[in-house]
Protein backbone atom coordinates (compact mmCIF):
# COMPACT_ATOMS: atom_id res chain seq x y z
CA UNK A 1 0.00 0.00 0.00
CA UNK A 2 1.37 3.23 -1.34
CA UNK A 3 0.63 6.32 1.60
CA UNK A 4 0.62 9.95 0.26
CA UNK A 5 -0.08 12.96 1.93
CA UNK A 6 0.01 15.01 -1.86
CA UNK A 7 -2.95 16.13 -3.23
CA UNK A 8 -0.52 16.49 -6.93
CA UNK A 9 1.02 13.29 -6.19
CA UNK A 10 -2.72 11.37 -5.20
CA UNK A 11 -3.87 12.92 -8.88
CA UNK A 12 -1.06 11.75 -10.57
CA UNK A 13 -1.18 7.81 -9.23
CA UNK A 14 -4.72 8.03 -9.64
CA UNK A 15 -4.96 9.31 -12.95
CA UNK A 16 -2.27 6.63 -14.29
CA UNK A 17 -4.37 3.70 -12.91
CA UNK A 18 -7.40 5.30 -14.72
CA UNK A 19 -5.23 5.50 -17.74
CA UNK A 20 -4.15 2.20 -17.65
CA UNK A 21 -7.66 0.84 -17.42
CA UNK A 22 -8.21 0.38 -13.62
CA UNK A 23 -11.87 0.78 -11.79
CA UNK A 24 -11.04 3.26 -8.94
CA UNK A 25 -12.91 3.05 -5.53
CA UNK A 26 -12.55 5.46 -2.65
CA UNK A 27 -13.56 5.34 1.15
CA UNK A 28 -13.56 8.47 2.55
CA UNK A 29 -13.23 8.26 6.27
CA UNK A 30 -11.68 10.14 9.39
CA UNK A 31 -10.01 7.19 10.85
CA UNK A 32 -10.23 5.50 13.80
CA UNK A 33 -11.13 2.61 12.10
CA UNK A 34 -13.60 -0.55 13.16
CA UNK A 35 -15.34 -2.91 11.70
CA UNK A 36 -17.81 -0.69 9.52
CA UNK A 37 -14.84 1.39 8.13
CA UNK A 38 -13.47 -2.11 7.12
CA UNK A 39 -16.38 -3.37 5.67
CA UNK A 40 -16.63 -0.67 3.37
CA UNK A 41 -13.10 -1.24 2.41
CA UNK A 42 -13.95 -5.07 1.73
CA UNK A 43 -16.64 -4.16 -0.87
CA UNK A 44 -14.31 -1.21 -2.07
CA UNK A 45 -11.88 -4.26 -2.93
CA UNK A 46 -14.06 -6.98 -4.20
CA UNK A 47 -15.64 -4.25 -6.99
CA UNK A 48 -12.89 -2.44 -7.87
CA UNK A 49 -8.97 -2.69 -9.36
CA UNK A 50 -7.27 -0.11 -7.29
CA UNK A 51 -8.54 1.83 -3.96
CA UNK A 52 -7.92 4.52 -2.29
CA UNK A 53 -8.70 5.40 1.16
CA UNK A 54 -8.75 9.18 2.82
CA UNK A 55 -7.81 9.73 6.42
CA UNK A 56 -8.74 13.43 7.07
CA UNK A 57 -10.16 14.77 10.02
CA UNK A 58 -12.40 17.33 8.76
CA UNK A 59 -12.38 20.45 10.62
CA UNK A 60 -14.97 22.40 8.27
CA UNK A 61 -17.74 19.85 9.62
CA UNK A 62 -16.91 20.62 13.10
CA UNK A 63 -18.98 22.91 14.85
CA UNK A 64 -17.13 25.33 17.80
CA UNK A 65 -18.19 23.30 20.89
CA UNK A 66 -17.82 19.85 18.88
CA UNK A 67 -15.02 17.15 19.61
CA UNK A 68 -12.57 18.09 16.52
CA UNK A 69 -9.87 18.22 19.46
CA UNK A 70 -10.33 15.47 20.80
CA UNK A 71 -11.81 13.20 17.59
CA UNK A 72 -9.16 10.04 17.69
CA UNK A 73 -6.44 10.14 15.71
CA UNK A 74 -4.34 6.76 15.22
CA UNK A 75 -3.14 7.03 11.53
CA UNK A 76 -0.45 4.43 12.01
CA UNK A 77 -2.81 1.80 13.56
CA UNK A 78 -5.41 2.90 11.06
CA UNK A 79 -2.88 2.34 7.92
CA UNK A 80 -2.31 -1.41 9.23
CA UNK A 81 -5.90 -2.07 9.04
CA UNK A 82 -6.16 -0.63 5.57
CA UNK A 83 -2.99 -2.20 4.08
CA UNK A 84 -4.52 -5.75 5.57
CA UNK A 85 -8.13 -4.89 3.90
CA UNK A 86 -5.83 -4.93 0.52
CA UNK A 87 -6.04 -1.01 -0.25
CA UNK A 88 -3.45 0.45 -2.90
CA UNK A 89 -3.08 4.23 -1.86
CA UNK A 90 -3.81 5.69 1.74
CA UNK A 91 -4.17 9.34 1.49
CA UNK A 92 -3.81 11.01 4.52
CA UNK A 93 -3.15 15.12 4.13
CA UNK A 94 -2.52 17.84 6.34
CA UNK A 95 -5.35 20.21 6.91
CA UNK A 96 -2.91 22.90 5.20
CA UNK A 97 -2.46 20.25 2.46
CA UNK A 98 -6.32 19.77 1.77
CA UNK A 99 -7.50 23.76 2.95
CA UNK A 100 -4.29 25.42 1.12
CA UNK A 101 -6.47 27.95 -1.08
CA UNK A 102 -7.95 30.83 -0.17
CA UNK A 103 -10.99 28.56 1.43
CA UNK A 104 -13.99 31.13 -0.05
CA UNK A 105 -15.92 28.63 -1.64
CA UNK A 106 -18.38 26.51 0.00
CA UNK A 107 -20.95 23.57 -1.13
CA UNK A 108 -24.29 24.07 0.63
CA UNK A 109 -26.90 21.50 -0.09
CA UNK A 110 -30.30 22.29 0.99
CA UNK A 111 -33.35 20.04 1.28
CA UNK A 112 -31.56 16.74 2.90
CA UNK A 113 -29.18 19.04 5.03
CA UNK A 114 -32.33 20.20 6.81
CA UNK A 115 -33.50 19.21 9.92
CA UNK A 116 -32.50 15.99 11.71
CA UNK A 117 -28.62 16.68 12.93
CA UNK A 118 -28.83 19.50 10.33
CA UNK A 119 -30.45 20.90 13.27
CA UNK A 120 -28.32 20.35 15.76
CA UNK A 121 -24.90 21.03 13.79
CA UNK A 122 -25.10 24.24 12.13
CA UNK A 123 -22.91 23.74 9.28
CA UNK A 124 -22.02 20.51 9.59
CA UNK A 125 -23.21 19.36 6.16
CA UNK A 126 -21.77 21.91 4.64
CA UNK A 127 -18.31 21.29 5.83
CA UNK A 128 -18.98 17.19 4.91
CA UNK A 129 -20.04 18.76 0.90
CA UNK A 130 -17.02 20.93 0.38
CA UNK A 131 -14.34 18.49 2.10
CA UNK A 132 -15.88 15.14 -0.16
CA UNK A 133 -16.62 17.58 -3.42
CA UNK A 134 -12.76 18.33 -2.86
CA UNK A 135 -11.92 14.60 -2.27
CA UNK A 136 -13.95 13.84 -5.36
CA UNK A 137 -11.91 16.29 -7.26
CA UNK A 138 -8.06 14.97 -5.92
CA UNK A 139 -9.14 11.22 -6.11
CA UNK A 140 -11.16 11.17 -9.19
CA UNK A 141 -13.04 7.75 -8.39
CA UNK A 142 -15.72 5.88 -10.30
CA UNK A 143 -17.16 4.40 -6.86
CA UNK A 144 -16.92 6.04 -3.74
CA UNK A 145 -18.64 3.87 -0.69
CA UNK A 146 -20.46 5.57 2.30
CA UNK A 147 -21.97 3.71 5.52
CA UNK A 148 -25.86 3.64 6.01
CA UNK A 149 -25.25 4.56 9.38
CA UNK A 150 -24.72 8.48 8.78
CA UNK A 151 -28.27 8.15 6.75
CA UNK A 152 -28.56 12.18 6.50
CA UNK A 153 -24.75 12.14 5.20
CA UNK A 154 -25.70 9.78 2.45
CA UNK A 155 -28.41 11.92 1.01
CA UNK A 156 -26.76 14.66 1.01
CA UNK A 157 -24.00 13.60 -0.91
CA UNK A 158 -25.97 11.81 -3.39
CA UNK A 159 -27.97 14.91 -3.44
CA UNK A 160 -24.70 16.58 -4.31
CA UNK A 161 -22.97 14.00 -6.69
CA UNK A 162 -26.83 14.61 -8.80
CA UNK A 163 -26.44 18.36 -8.57
CA UNK A 164 -23.07 19.08 -9.57
CA UNK A 165 -22.47 15.66 -12.08
CA UNK A 166 -19.60 14.65 -10.31
CA UNK A 167 -19.03 11.17 -12.47
CA UNK A 168 -18.82 9.18 -9.15
CA UNK A 169 -21.36 6.03 -8.33
CA UNK A 170 -22.07 6.29 -4.73
CA UNK A 171 -22.53 2.70 -3.10
CA UNK A 172 -24.66 2.75 0.26
CA UNK A 173 -23.54 -0.07 2.89
CA UNK A 174 -24.97 -1.40 5.32
CA UNK A 175 -24.50 0.00 8.98
CA UNK A 176 -22.34 -2.15 11.01
CA UNK A 177 -23.22 -3.49 14.57
CA UNK A 178 -21.59 -4.66 17.75
CA UNK A 179 -22.86 -8.09 18.00
CA UNK A 180 -25.22 -6.50 21.07
CA UNK A 181 -26.75 -4.19 18.33
CA UNK A 182 -24.67 -1.10 19.17
CA UNK A 183 -23.92 0.61 16.00
CA UNK A 184 -20.08 0.98 15.23
CA UNK A 185 -19.08 4.67 15.38
CA UNK A 186 -14.90 6.11 15.46
CA UNK A 187 -17.00 7.88 18.66
CA UNK A 188 -18.12 4.75 20.77
CA UNK A 189 -14.18 5.26 21.87
CA UNK A 190 -15.44 8.04 24.15
CA UNK A 191 -17.69 5.62 25.88
CA UNK A 192 -16.69 3.89 29.66
CA UNK A 193 -18.29 0.79 30.83
CA UNK A 194 -21.94 2.78 32.07
CA UNK A 195 -21.65 4.70 28.96
CA UNK A 196 -21.74 2.10 26.62
CA UNK A 197 -24.76 0.28 28.52
CA UNK A 198 -26.63 3.63 27.73
CA UNK A 199 -25.71 4.20 24.32
CA UNK A 200 -27.25 0.72 23.99
CA UNK A 201 -30.51 2.61 24.24
CA UNK A 202 -30.30 3.80 21.14
CA UNK A 203 -30.50 0.57 18.96
CA UNK A 204 -33.05 -0.88 21.62
CA UNK A 205 -35.38 1.95 20.98
CA UNK A 206 -35.10 1.48 17.67
CA UNK A 207 -35.75 -2.20 18.14
CA UNK A 208 -38.87 -1.61 19.96
CA UNK A 209 -40.17 0.83 16.92
CA UNK A 210 -38.98 -2.15 14.78
CA UNK A 211 -41.28 -4.72 17.15
CA UNK A 212 -44.77 -2.44 16.88
CA UNK A 213 -44.21 -1.63 12.72
CA UNK A 214 -43.81 -5.59 12.12
CA UNK A 215 -47.46 -5.85 14.63
CA UNK A 216 -49.01 -3.47 12.06
CA UNK A 217 -48.19 0.20 13.03
CA UNK A 218 -47.91 2.42 10.70
CA UNK A 219 -48.01 5.75 12.38
CA UNK A 220 -44.65 8.27 12.44
CA UNK A 221 -45.71 9.65 15.90
CA UNK A 222 -46.11 6.12 17.35
CA UNK A 223 -42.74 4.86 16.10
CA UNK A 224 -40.87 7.99 17.12
CA UNK A 225 -42.17 7.40 20.48
CA UNK A 226 -41.19 4.11 20.96
CA UNK A 227 -37.49 5.17 20.56
CA UNK A 228 -37.97 8.33 22.07
CA UNK A 229 -39.04 6.41 25.77
CA UNK A 230 -36.71 4.02 25.64
CA UNK A 231 -33.77 6.72 24.95
CA UNK A 232 -35.57 8.67 27.57
CA UNK A 233 -36.09 5.90 30.21
CA UNK A 234 -32.12 5.81 30.12
CA UNK A 235 -30.67 8.64 33.14
CA UNK A 236 -27.70 8.94 30.61
CA UNK A 237 -28.70 9.84 27.43
CA UNK A 238 -29.95 12.75 26.32
CA UNK A 239 -32.09 12.31 22.81
CA UNK A 240 -31.70 14.75 20.66
CA UNK A 241 -34.37 13.29 17.88
CA UNK A 242 -36.24 10.33 16.44
CA UNK A 243 -37.75 10.65 13.19
CA UNK A 244 -39.64 8.86 10.55
CA UNK A 245 -37.88 9.97 7.07
CA UNK A 246 -37.61 9.50 3.51
CA UNK A 247 -34.21 7.85 3.34
CA UNK A 248 -33.75 9.49 0.44
CA UNK A 249 -34.85 13.16 0.81
CA UNK A 250 -34.73 13.39 4.42
CA UNK A 251 -38.63 14.71 3.78
CA UNK A 252 -40.66 13.88 7.02
CA UNK A 253 -43.25 11.06 7.28
CA UNK A 254 -46.09 11.05 8.77
CA UNK A 255 -46.58 6.97 8.01
CA UNK A 256 -44.45 4.48 6.58
CA UNK A 257 -45.26 4.90 3.12
CA UNK A 258 -44.79 1.80 0.13
CA UNK A 259 -42.88 2.75 -2.37
CA UNK A 260 -40.27 4.38 -0.01
CA UNK A 261 -37.23 3.78 2.28
CA UNK A 262 -38.36 5.15 5.11
CA UNK A 263 -35.67 5.99 7.52
CA UNK A 264 -36.36 6.14 11.42
CA UNK A 265 -33.12 8.15 12.74
CA UNK A 266 -32.36 9.07 16.24
CA UNK A 267 -29.27 11.05 17.75
CA UNK A 268 -28.69 11.28 21.87
CA UNK A 269 -25.43 12.47 23.88
CA UNK A 270 -24.25 10.00 26.21
CA UNK A 271 -22.59 11.30 29.16
CA UNK A 272 -19.53 9.71 30.26
CA UNK A 273 -18.23 9.24 33.76
CA UNK A 274 -15.64 11.90 33.27
CA UNK A 275 -18.19 14.43 32.79
CA UNK A 276 -17.40 14.78 28.76
CA UNK A 277 -20.43 12.93 26.41
CA UNK A 278 -20.23 11.24 23.23
CA UNK A 279 -23.06 12.27 20.40
CA UNK A 280 -24.34 9.22 18.79
CA UNK A 281 -26.51 8.78 15.67
CA UNK A 282 -28.15 5.13 14.62
CA UNK A 283 -31.43 4.55 11.86
CA UNK A 284 -33.18 1.50 10.71
CA UNK A 285 -34.57 1.66 7.45
CA UNK A 286 -38.18 0.34 7.47
CA UNK A 287 -39.49 -0.73 3.69
CA UNK A 288 -43.26 -1.68 3.28
CA UNK A 289 -43.60 -4.57 0.66
CA UNK A 290 -47.47 -6.25 -0.18
CA UNK A 291 -48.52 -4.94 2.92
CA UNK A 292 -45.63 -6.06 5.06
CA UNK A 293 -42.63 -4.63 6.83
CA UNK A 294 -39.43 -5.01 5.96
CA UNK A 295 -36.81 -3.98 8.83
CA UNK A 296 -33.08 -3.46 7.86
CA UNK A 297 -31.09 -2.78 10.68
CA UNK A 298 -27.93 -2.98 8.80
CA UNK A 299 -25.32 -6.43 9.87
CA UNK A 300 -24.21 -7.51 12.86
CA UNK A 301 -20.37 -8.13 13.16
CA UNK A 302 -19.38 -11.59 14.27
CA UNK A 303 -18.45 -11.55 18.42
CA UNK A 304 -14.94 -13.53 17.33
CA UNK A 305 -14.15 -11.14 14.61
CA UNK A 306 -14.96 -7.87 16.36
CA UNK A 307 -12.90 -5.59 18.61
CA UNK A 308 -14.66 -3.87 20.94
CA UNK A 309 -15.06 -0.42 21.53
CA UNK A 310 -14.16 0.45 24.55
O1 LIG B 1 -18.27 10.02 7.44
C1 LIG B 1 -17.14 10.53 7.58
O2 LIG B 1 -16.20 9.92 8.08
C2 LIG B 1 -16.93 11.97 7.14
O3 LIG B 1 -18.06 12.73 7.36
C3 LIG B 1 -16.45 12.08 5.69
C4 LIG B 1 -17.49 11.58 4.70
C5 LIG B 1 -15.14 11.32 5.50
C6 LIG B 1 -16.18 13.55 5.34
O4 LIG B 1 -15.22 14.11 6.19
Amino acid sequence: MERIDSVEMTRKTVASWRAEGHLVGFVPTMGAFHEGHVSLMRRAVAECSKVVVSVFVNPLQFGPNEDYASYPRQLETDAQVASEAGIDLLFAPSVEEMYSGPGQTKVVVDGPARGLCGDFRPGHFTGVATVVAKLFNIVQPHKAYFGQKDAQQLAVIETMVADLDFPVEIVRCPTVREPDGLAMSSRNKYLDEEARVAALSLYRGLEQAASRALAGERRAATLEAAVAETVRAEPRARLEYAELRDARTIEKLDRLEPQRECLLAVAARISTSGGGHARLIDNFIFRLKNGRVEVDRGVFADKNSTQSSQ
